[in-house]
């Protein structure tokens, strides 16, 4: 697949990547392969890292690196094409050429493994199998105890089954197709229903496959579980007495460097209120998955919407894009 080399978007801190090769990994998953143009080592990474894409249009999505996080000469990416997501798998898969040069963010990483930990279970849920896939590259080469149980509807959409080959029969990585059903797949009730010391797990997926690890792991204690979403779970609409009460009150943010007072307004985001004000902070995913938006607060009392943070981060920390003051005041440390 050959194209005319494309310009990219100018944006600071990025990285101009040439798109190498275009795979078909199962049904509907496409997997890119980004390397140098000058065939120049790329940043380091660890795996679970992710990279931000910059697409026509002004379209950003993140994607996780799936290849084994010791290769400096290549970051591969594996993207679901969803035809009725919001655009951005289609863009990779219908625009995206090889020899294009894309836009890419320096990579991020929220989704680390821990160090020293006996053993690590790692749970994927279709798509949600590229940070974990790298986790195994890692964990396969340092000889540490692991197991990847990769869940999908059937062989057909499990991508990299010629990857996992050796993995697969070591008894390192378990496929798991379910038909379609959900039901008749893993039983992760059982496999996670008593926790070892020392053992970890880490889950990805799709929203149904992420609640019912949540459900699974509820009796694990929380330092052990981590996991990341790779889209917002679709929230039950606020109710309209909710609604009232939320907005009957309302919020001011104070920058603490200045004083500066700012009303809120229901339908902004504190990124958006800010940038109304001349006071920019960083974004990425805007739908509170990412953290690039990360901001300390100094006080006040704040309704958290986004899936990366954790509860001690929560108790001084805030993700500008999707969280909201809960009380009168919210004072930032800015
Ligand atoms: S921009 Fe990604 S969490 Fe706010």
């Amino acid at each position: 697949m050959e194209s005319t080399p494309t310009q990219p978007r100018s944006t600071p801190a990025t990285l101009s990547l040439l798109i190498r090769q275009i795979r078909s990994e199962a049904s509907g998953i496409n997997s890119f392969e980004l390397v140098h143009p000058a065939g120049e080592p790329l940043p380091a990474v660890a795996a679970g890292a992710h990279i931000d894409l910059y697409l026509d249009g002004g379209v950003i999505r993140q994607y996780s690196l799936c290849n084994d996080p010791v290769e400096r000469h290549r970051y591969v990416i594996a993207v679901l094409r969803e035809d009725a997501g919001q655009g951005g798998s289609r863009l990779m898969h219908d625009n995206v050429r090889v020899r294009d040069i894309v836009s890419v963010s320096y990579p991020r990483n929220n989704f680390g493994l821990v160090p020293g930990a006996k053993k690590h279970i790692l749970l994927a849920g279709g798509i949600g199998v590229t940070p974990l896939k790298a986790m195994a590259h890692y964990l396969e080469s340092t000889g540490e105890d692991y197991a990847l149980h990769y869940c999908a509807k059937s062989e057909e959409h499990a991508a990299f089954r010629e990857e996992f080959a050796v993995q697969v029969a070591k008894g390192r990585v378990i496929f798991h197709f379910d038909g379609g059903n959900p039901r008749d797949g893993l039983d992760l009730v059982s496999l996670l229903e008593s926790h070892v010391e020392g053992t970890h797990v880490y889950y990805c997926g799709p929203g149904g496959f992420m609640a019912a690890c949540a459900t699974a792991t509820q009796h694990w204690p929380r330092e052990l579980v981590h996991f990341e979403h790779f889209k917002a779970p679709v929230q039950a609409a606020p109710t309209i007495s909710a609604t009232v009460a939320v907005s009957a009150e309302i919020s001011f943010l104070k920058i603490a460097s200045s004083g500066a007072l700012f009303a809120m307004s229901e339908d902004k985001s504190i990124v958006e209120v800010l940038a109304e004000n001349g006071i920019d902070i960083e974004t990425s995913c805007q739908s509170g998955l990412c953290g690039t938006c990360k901001t300390r607060y100094l006080e006040g009392e704040v309704d958290h919407r986004d899936y990366i943070l954790s509860d001690e981060d929560h108790l001084e920390y805030l993700t500008a894009c999707v969280s909201r003051p809960k009380g009168k005041l919210l004072v930032l440390d800015l």
